[in-house]
């Protein structure tokens, strides 16, 4: 397969070195904004270069990533779509909600494959989690307890064009939490704050947030999230019912040490990035995506499942914002 992949930062060059790895793929051809760092990048994994999106796209692609900077996603994944090329693309599916409705819309309309990059559904421990839940054996669920802990903020031009921390860093956690309980929030309310660099409140964001969701059934989930985590990358979820309770994320490289005198778990070594916890997530995920534009399979996460996660997303930035609880249904959907 010709995969051509647009955006080779920290997530974009990762993703070229996974795809270099798969059996699937032939030939793998990126482009940049930045043609003097893109470059770069591309002679220094070997790969093919192309001076614009719509050059890459040009080449006749079998599969198009998106893997820019949030607010580049939605006109690259609309040329993705009207060159006809099963796209894969970084979450969010784009900066804003109106965008993100314009390319469900979009996507529902067109005969091509769109797969949109929430790598926890691909992730071993999600996934048991999920069909636990499904076999019953918790009971009726009644908390959930989300942490997302990144060990330090990206660079702090990132910031401004993420769409902030609900947005581009709780999302996963809002996609997650309906995956692994198939239920919708009907409500949220959230609050953040900022204790340290002061671009993140220049950037009108938080750099620790925290938020309380009430989904469909009752379940209740308390999301937590911070881009200050010193001891590591910490990214789990505790699933607790009135039967049983399991924990994703509760392994030896836990970023999270005990203060029980004795308890030396866990032996590490930490997890340091999004990277390292996610590894096999990030494989399988791009495996799929091949399969996916080779017509093998239906997407796993499709732009209406990423609109659904942004609307929680956006709910709780009006609720940072306001102070107040926010409905489900004050938030424009399909
Ligand atoms: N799934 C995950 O776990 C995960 C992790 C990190 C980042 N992401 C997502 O991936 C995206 C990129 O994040 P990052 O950390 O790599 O950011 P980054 O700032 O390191 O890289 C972004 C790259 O996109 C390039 N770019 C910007 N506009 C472009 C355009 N129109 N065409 C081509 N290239 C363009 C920039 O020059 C830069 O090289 C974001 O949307 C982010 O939310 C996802």
């Amino acid at each position: 397969m010709r995969i051509g992949l647009a955006g080779v930062g920290r997530i974009g060059a990762f993703h070229t070195e996974t795809l270099k790895a798969l059996d699937d793929v032939d030939e793998l051809v990126v482009t940049d904004a930045d043609v003097a760092v893109g470059r770069g990048v591309a002679e220094r994994l070997g790969v093919g270069w192309a001076d614009t999106p719509q050059e890459l796209l040009g080449l006749g692609l079998d599969g198009f990533v998106v893997a820019a900077a949030t607010n580049a996603h939605a006109s690259l994944l609309r040329a993705g779509l009207e060159a006809g090329v099963p796209t894969f693309c970084e979450k969010p599916v784009a900066g804003t909600l109106a965008e993100s409705i314009e390319l469900a819309k979009l996507a529902a309309s067109v005969d091509v494959p769109v797969h949109v990059g929430f790598q926890r559904r691909f992730d071993a421990g999600y996934q048991r989690a999920a069909e636990v839940v499904r076999t019953g054996a918790l009971g009726f669920l009644h908390t959930l307890r989300a942490v997302t802990g990144d060990e330090a903020p990206p660079h702090a031009a990132y910031i401004p064009t993420s769409g902030g921390i609900f947005r581009d860093c709780n999302v996963h956690d809002f996609d997650i939490i309906r995956f692994v309980t198939g239920h919708e929030v009907v409500s949220v309310f959230a609050t953040g704050s900022n204790r340290g660099e002061a671009f993140f409140g220049q950037a009108g964001d938080v750099d620790t947030a925290a938020a309380v969701l009430t989904l469909d059934d009752g379940t209740l989930a308390q999301v937590s999230s911070t881009r200050y985590n010193g001891a590591g990358h910490d990214v789990r979820l505790e699933v607790v019912g009135s039967a049983g309770s399991v924990a994703v994320g509760l392994d030896d490289s836990l970023a999270l040490t005990s203060a029980e005198p004795g308890v030396t778990f866990p032996p590490g070594p930490v997890h340091h990035s999004f990277m390292d916890r996610f590894l096999p997530a990030y494989r399988a995920e791009l495996t799929a995506f091949a399969d996916v534009a080779r017509g093998l399979r239906p997407s796993p996460c499709t732009v209406a499942d990423a609109l659904e996660a942004f609307r929680v997303a956006e709910a709780c930035d009006v609720s940072r914002r306001e102070g107040r609880v926010v409905r489900l249904d004050e938030v424009e959907s399909l």
